[in-house]
C-alpha cells in the first residue's frame, strides 16, 4: 500500500521499462486511441468501478487505461498465474506520465498481478478486485466485471450459493472426477470469505450491473449459467464480437503461437510433423502459423463442418491416437477437457513439444501425466519442463526406450505464458470491444431487462459497433474502404451507413 493505493506487484523499478513498452503500443492499437479520442470530453465511464480480470499484459495496460481516461475506476488481477508481464502492472500502478507518479509515489491504478503466482495468490487477488472500499470506509463494490475466462464471475455466482447455502460444497477427493488443486484453493477462498463476511458475495452481486467476457471458455460459463437462470447480472459476450474472435483468436494466435514456441524451445518448426486439435478459430490461425514455418500439419475435429474445413484448406485431418507416435509438435486448441490423455503422452515421440494454447490447463490431463509410473519432471527453465517417462511396455505389447517430451506452461496457454501474447494491433480490436461492452452495461438500462426465463441475459454487441470497431483499424493498415452508392444500397437492401450483413451472416 502506498496512501490510497494498494497493489501487489513484483516490482515498481520495472515502471519505466514498462511505460516505454505501453507508448509503443499505443502507437498499434488505434482502435483504444479513437475510443479516447472520441469519448475523453464525456466521460461515459464516470462513476463505473471496474473490477478486471484480464491476463495483465501491456496491451492490457493501454486497456486499463483507456477505461480510466474515459472516467472509469480500475482494479485489476490477471486471469492466469503465468500470463502477466511484470513490467506492465508496474507502470500501471505508478500511473501514466501526467499523474507524476514514481515508483517512489505510485499514482495509477491497482494491480494485484505478477507473473508466477501460486494458486492461492492467483484466487487472493481475483478476490482483491472485488474488494472496493470508498473513502469513508465502505466496502461499496464494484458496478462492473471486465472478465477473461470466467473467473471472478464464477468467484461472485459461487459466493453468492455459498452465501445461501450457508457452507461451501465439500473438497473433491484425489480420484474424483473434477478433482483439481485449482478447486481445492478456490473452495479455501470461499469457506474464509463465508466465515469473515457471510453476505458478502450476495452484496457484490447486486451492486453488479454487468460482466463483459472476453473468450470462448468465459462465454461457454455465462451460456451455462443463463441456461439455468443461475446468472445474477447481464454479461456482454465480447468474444463473439467478429471483431474478436475472427481477429484475436485466430490473427492473433497465427502470431502468438509460433512466438511462444520458439521462446521456449528454439525448435526449427520446418520439416517437422505439427498437430493441432480443434480447427475452431484458434485452430485455424495454429494451422497456419505452423504451415506457415514450413510444418507438414495435422489436425483433428470432432465437429464434421470444421473437420471438412480442415481438409479443404489442405491439412491432413485424423485421429490423435491414430498418429500419436510420429508428431513433433502437439498444440490444444479446443477449449474441452482431457484431449490429450496421460496415454497419449506416453506415446509421444522422444523430446516432442507438446502446449495447450485454450484458455484452461485442463486441456491436457496433467494430473494423469504427474500420475505416471516413474514419470520424473526436470525444469528446463520456467514454464517449460521436460517429463522423463521410463522404458516401459506399450498396450499392443511392444517395448519402448526411456524418453522424455516437452511441456510447455504447464499445460496453460503458451502463448502468455512462454511469450507475451497477442500482438497489440489484433488486441486493439478485442479491447475496443471491451470497452464498447463496458460503456453499453453502465449506460444502457436496456441491459437490465430479464430474458425469457425471468433472469439476466447473455448479450452480444450490435453489429453497428462492431462494423465501428473494424473501421477504427482500416486507416492504420492503409487499407482504402469502398464506399456504397445509394443506388447500391437500395439494390442490395442495406443503408449505406450499414450494417451491411444479416445477423447470420458468418464471415
Ligand atoms: P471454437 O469453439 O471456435 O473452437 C474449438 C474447436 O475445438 C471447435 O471447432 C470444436 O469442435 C473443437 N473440439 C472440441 N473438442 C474437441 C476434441 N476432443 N477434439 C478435437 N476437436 C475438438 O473456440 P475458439 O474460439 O477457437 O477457442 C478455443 C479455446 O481457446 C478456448 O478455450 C478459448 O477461450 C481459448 N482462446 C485462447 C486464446 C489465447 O490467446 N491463448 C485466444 C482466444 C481464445
Amino acid at each position: 500500500t502506498h496512501g490510497d493505493l494498494s497493489f501487489r506487484v513484483r516490482d515498481l523499478a520495472l515502471a519505466e521499462a514498462g511505460r516505454h513498452q505501453i507508448r509503443l503500443a499505443e502507437h498499434e492499437m488505434p482502435g483504444l486511441m479513437a475510443l479516447r479520442e472520441e469519448f475523453g470530453a464525456a466521460q461515459p465511464l464516470s462513476g463505473a468501478r471496474i473490477a478486471g480480470s484480464l491476463h495483465m499484459t501491456v496491451q492490457t495496460a493501454v486497456l486499463i487505461e483507456t477505461l480510466t481516461a474515459l472516467g472509469a475506476e480500475v482494479r485489476w488481477a490477471s486471469c492466469n498465474i503465468f500470463s502477466t508481464q511484470d513490467e506492465a502492472a508496474a507502470a500501471v500502478v505508478v500511473g501514466r506520465p501526467e499523474t507524476g507518479g514514481t515508483p517512489a509515489d505510485p499514482r495509477g491504478v491497482p494491480v494485484y498481478a505478477w507473473k508466477g503466482e501460486t494458486l492461492p495468490e492467483y484466487w487472493e487477488c481475483t478476490d482483491e478486485i472485488l474488494r472496493w472500499v470508498d473513502a469513508e470506509g465502505v466496502d461499496v463494490g464494484p458496478t462492473l466485471i471486465l472478465d477473461d475466462g470466467g473467473d471472478a464471475t464464477m468467484l461472485v455466482h459461487d459466493g453468492v450459493t455459498a452465501e445461501k447455502q450457508g457452507a461451501v460444497e465439500s473438497d473433491p477427493q484425489p480420484g474424483d472426477r473434477g478433482y483439481s488443486g485449482e478447486k481445492l484453493v478456490f473452495l479455501a477462498t470461499l469457506r474464509a470469505s463465508l466465515a469473515s463476511d457471510p453476505q458478502r458475495f450476495t452484496r457484490l452481486a447486486a451492486s453488479l450491473k454487468g460482466v463483459s467476457e472476453e473468450t470462448t471458455t468465459g462465454v461457454h460459463r455465462l451460456a451455462q449459467l443463463a441456461a439455468t437462470g443461475d446468472l445474477l447480472f447481464p454479461a456482454i459476450n465480447v468474444n463473439d464480437s467478429v471483431t474478436k474472435s475472427k481477429f484475436d483468436n485466430r490473427y492473433g494466435i497465427r502470431h502468438s503461437l509460433p512466438d511462444g514456441l520458439n521462446r521456449a524451445t528454439d525448435v526449427l518448426i520446418g520439416g517437422k510433423v505439427a498437430f493441432v486439435v480443434g480447427y475452431g478459430d484458434v485452430g485455424k490461425g495454429a494451422a497456419e502459423s505452423l504451415r506457415g514455418q514450413g510444418a507438414r500439419v495435422i489436425v483433428s475435429e470432432i465437429d464434421p463442418i470444421c473437420a471438412l474445413q480442415a481438409a479443404m484448406d489442405g491439412y491432413q485431418v485424423a485421429r490423435l491416437d491414430d498418429v500419436i507416435g510420429s508428431v513433433d509438435f502437439v498444440i490444444t486448441t479446443t477449449g474441452n477437457v482431457a484431449v490429450v490423455t496421460a496415454a497419449h503422452i506416453a506415446a509421444m515421440k522422444d523430446k516432442a513439444v507438446l502446449g495447450n494454447i485454450g484458455h484452461f490447463d485442463n486441456e491436457i490431463d496433467m494430473a494423469g501425466l504427474e500420475a505416471l509410473p516413474g514419470v520424473v519432471r526436470t525444469e528446463i527453465k520456467p514454464q517449460v519442463h521436460e517429463w522423463t517417462l521410463p522404458a516401459d511396455v506399450d498396450s499392443d505389447g511392444n517395448a519402448r526406450a526411456e524418453r522424455s517430451v516437452i511441456v510447455l506452461s504447464e499445460g496453460r496457454l503458451l502463448n502468455l505464458g512462454n511469450a507475451t501474447g497477442h500482438p497489440s494491433f489484433v488486441m486493439s480490436a478485442s479491447f475496443a470491444n471491451q470497452v464498447l461492452a463496458q460503456i453499453e452495461l453502465h449506460t444502457d438500462a436496456d441491459y437490465l431487462q430479464v430474458g425469457e426465463g425471468g433472469t439476466p441475459d447473455v448479450h452480444r454487441l450490435p453489429k453497428e459497433l462492431d462494423e465501428k470497431v473494424a473501421r477504427m483499424h482500416l486507416e492504420a493498415l492503409g487499407a482504402d474502404l469502398t464506399e456504397l452508392t445509394k443506388e447500391q444500397a437500395e439494390y442490395i437492401d442495406v443503408d449505406v451507413a450499414g450494417p451491411y450483413k444479416s445477423e447470420h451472416y458468418r464471415y
